[in-house]
């Protein structure tokens, strides 16, 4: 028996790194997912690495996480094709612009809070209106990061947004507690996949000295995670905030 036998799972941003891990042990734990994210069709190489995977299992979906009425279609295709929707992983992000706030583009800043911040809200919204139709429940996880917790200079936008989505978990948590909705958040530290592809090796090296454990975190390290949150394992959390951050909040 898989962790995630026979649930429908749609994860966002799952093309790439982070999501690309969880729809991986999703697959691995018995799910059937739906593969969201903006850039799929020019990504084949991710396509390809599903291949060795039960491929009527996957649905891949095209869409852009903010806008709303994408996001709604990528749930109402997801349960057209699966029948239901059991799980929904807000994983899709961006780092955005690196500046001090000063000097920040206005421009900047809100792409950044209307892919990491409102493409949670817009994934959480239209998850819950299809767990109320189906009247079964269901599981939200929220990919915040460390920086939901905690400053960095020179991303204002991207900790104020993963700020809100810590607030937002705890907010829809609440609400819906009662109608068997668990919402939790994941808040990695610095991990080892194609966001961190702008930063030069200088650069990456002055990030794994801020770890405790010396190094960055992998992909899979915060799949399993991840996929521990949305199984029936943790039946009894929501409203949670998770960091795995080879202890970096500790400091
Ligand atoms: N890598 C890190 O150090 C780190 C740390 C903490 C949190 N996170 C968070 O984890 C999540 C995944 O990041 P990752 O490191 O795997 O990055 P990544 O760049 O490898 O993957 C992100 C994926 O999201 C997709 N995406 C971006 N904008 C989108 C949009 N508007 N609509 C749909 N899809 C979109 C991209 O195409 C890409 O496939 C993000 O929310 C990120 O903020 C990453």
């Amino acid at each position: 028996m898989g962790l995630l036998n026979d649930k429908i799972v749609l994860i966002t941003g799952a093309a790439s790194g982070i999501g690309k891990s969880i729809a991986e042990k999703s697959l691995e734990e018995g799910a059937f997912i739906a593969v969201v994210d903006q850039f799929y069709d020019g990504l084949s190489s991710a396509k390809d690495s599903f291949n060795k995977y039960d491929t009527e299992k996957i649905i891949f979906l095209k869409a852009d996480v903010s806008h709303p009425k994408e996001v709604e279609k990528t749930i109402q295709k997801t349960v057209d094709h699966f029948g239901k929707l059991d799980i929904i992983v807000n994983n899709a992000g961006i780092g955005g612009e690196i500046n001090p706030t000063g000097e920040m583009s206005n421009k900047g800043f809100e792409k950044t809070i209307q892919i990491n911040l409102l493409g949670v809200f817009y994934g959480s919204k239209y998850a819950i209106k299809q767990f109320e139709k189906q009247k079964t429940g269901g599981v939200i996880l929220n990919m915040a990061s460390i920086l939901g917790a905690v400053g960095f200079r020179n991303s204002a936008a991207y900790v104020a947004a993963k700020h809100g989505v810590v607030g937002l978990t705890k907010t829809t948590a609440l609400e819906y507690a009662d109608k068997k909705i668990r919402v939790n958040a994941i808040g990695p530290a610095f991990i080892n996949t194609p966001l961190l592809d702008a930063l030069d090796e200088a650069n990456k090296q002055q990030l794994v000295a801020l770890h405790p454990m010396g190094r960055l975190g992998e992909a899979m390290e915060v799949a399993e995670l991840a996929v521990w949150l949305i199984s029936e394992k943790a039946s009894f959390i929501t409203g949670s905030y998770y960091p795995i951050d080879g202890g970096y909040l500790s400091q």
